[in-house]
């Protein structure tokens, strides 16, 4: 067994780590604050291959592994999780599908601009009623000679407001459940498809949520993804996938959490000392540093797992539940640590712990993925 990050991986992370500093830090508090879409850094991660990492070069993707992914990931959400998911989503639950499950054709015409960074993508499954639930949805699909006429609300769509195309599921064949589902790629200009208004949100407020209306949206029989019946399957696969990119957003969130701490404790004097000197603040810095290098091991044994085409579902999503909560645990220690300091919008401390929140709802719950590990722990 080898820990040592290979030379390539140690230049991603360089390269991350001096663009998350360099580009994405200056006006981060702001663009949290006013929920400002993070345009320019966007459009730089693509330049830097970020957008498209481990798709074939052959269809202009970076070409690197599932490591080098997550070593990126977490040093963008490290400054700004907002732009971590912006790259999470593209990466993990758009262009991996199209490589994965999508036809020649339309890796041609849609994966080459998304993984290059030229588009952005989105992926919608949920809807008002279907969350968890996520088979349980009433968007329908209807075959109409050479097209598939759409209708239904998607909601929760990340990217939903600045992305180019989406990815879709609907209904085709109704009364039979999840084996009724299919998968459709759409572009953002069709008839028919209309955006609905920014959500207000806790956190990771300056990426982009918002509902998709589809109002009998005209869709070529081209733009199925996979065959028919095929859809809820697929969402599953990708989904394993996304829950390695979220627990590295929430590892970044809790290193930022960790530099943070060790910084102002070492600054902030109070009774004539700087408080890191006391046991209290030590013991919380003590901990975050244990628990959250525990939890990038679990994330990278995920990926490397993915990559090695092992069974890796269920790691990825202990990968989650665990990073995603220690990402809680470090930001809330973080904001204590800081005191009335840290309470404060402008010191970008909060910020923290209302971003790291989203990490144990989003891409599945911390009880959904606690479901999927046990299932994969009961199973004959
Ligand atoms: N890979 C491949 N196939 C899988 C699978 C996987 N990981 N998990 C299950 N399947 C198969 C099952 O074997 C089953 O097939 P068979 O009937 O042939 O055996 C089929 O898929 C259906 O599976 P289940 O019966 O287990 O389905 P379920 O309805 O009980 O749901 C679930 C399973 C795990 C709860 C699933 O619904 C789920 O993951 N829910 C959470 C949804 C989610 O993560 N939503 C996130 C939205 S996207 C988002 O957040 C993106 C963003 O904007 C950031």
């Amino acid at each position: 067994m080898n820990f040592q990050l290979t030379e390539e991986q140690i230049l991603i992370q360089k390269t991350a780590r001096a663009f998350a500093d360099n580009e994405l830090a200056p006006g981060v508090v702001e663009r949290d604050d006013k929920k400002i879409w993070p345009r320019e850094g966007v459009k730089q991660m693509g330049e830097l291959g970020f957008m498209g990492m481990m798709v074939d070069p052959k269809w202009d993707g970076g070409g690197m592994d599932s490591i080098s992914y997550t070593i990126a990931m977490e040093e963008i959400s490290r400054v700004e999780a907002s732009s971590g998911v912006v790259m999470s989503v593209n990466n993990s639950l758009v262009c991996y599908l199209l490589e994965k499950f999508g036809s020649d054709f339309l890796k041609e015409k849609y994966l080459k601009p998304l993984a290059s960074g030229k588009k952005l993508g989105a992926f919608s499954l949920s809807e008002p009623q279907s969350g968890s639930d996520a088979s349980n949805m009433r968007t329908i699909a209807k075959k109409e000679g050479d097209h598939y006429i759409i209708s239904g609300t998607k909601n929760w769509v990340t990217n939903g407001i600045n992305s180019n195309y989406v990815i879709l599921f609907a209904v085709t064949e109704k009364g039979i459940g999840y084996k009724g589902v299919s998968c459709f790629i759409v572009e953002k200009g069709w008839d028919g498809l209309e955006t609905g208004k920014p959500e207000n949100k806790l956190g990771i407020r300056a990426s982009d949520t918002c509902e998709l209306y589809f109002d009998n949206v005209k869709v070529p029989v081209e733009n199925l993804i996979g065959k028919e019946g095929e859809g809820f399957t697929i969402a599953l696969v990708i989904l394993d996938a996304g829950r390695i990119g979220i627990a590295s957003q929430a590892i970044g969130i809790a290193q930022a959490s960790l530099n943070a701490s060790v910084s102002y404790s070492r600054e902030r004097i109070q009774f004539g000392k700087p408080i890191a000197k006391n046991q209290a603040i030590q013991f919380k810095i003590a901990d975050m540093a244990m628990e959250i290098e525990a939890a990038r091991l679990l994330i990278r044994q995920a990926a490397w797992k993915k990559d090695q085409k092992q069974n890796y579902g269920h790691i990825a999503s202990m990968a989650k539940v665990y990073a995603s909560e220690v990402a809680m645990r470090a930001s809330t220690q973080c904001v204590q640590i800081h005191g009335g300091f840290g309470y404060m919008r402008e010191s970008g401390i909060e910020r923290l712990m209302r971003d790291a929140k989203i990490t144990q709802i989003y891409e599945g719950t911390s009880e959904i993925q606690r479901i999927v590990i046990a299932r994969e722990l009961l199973k004959k």
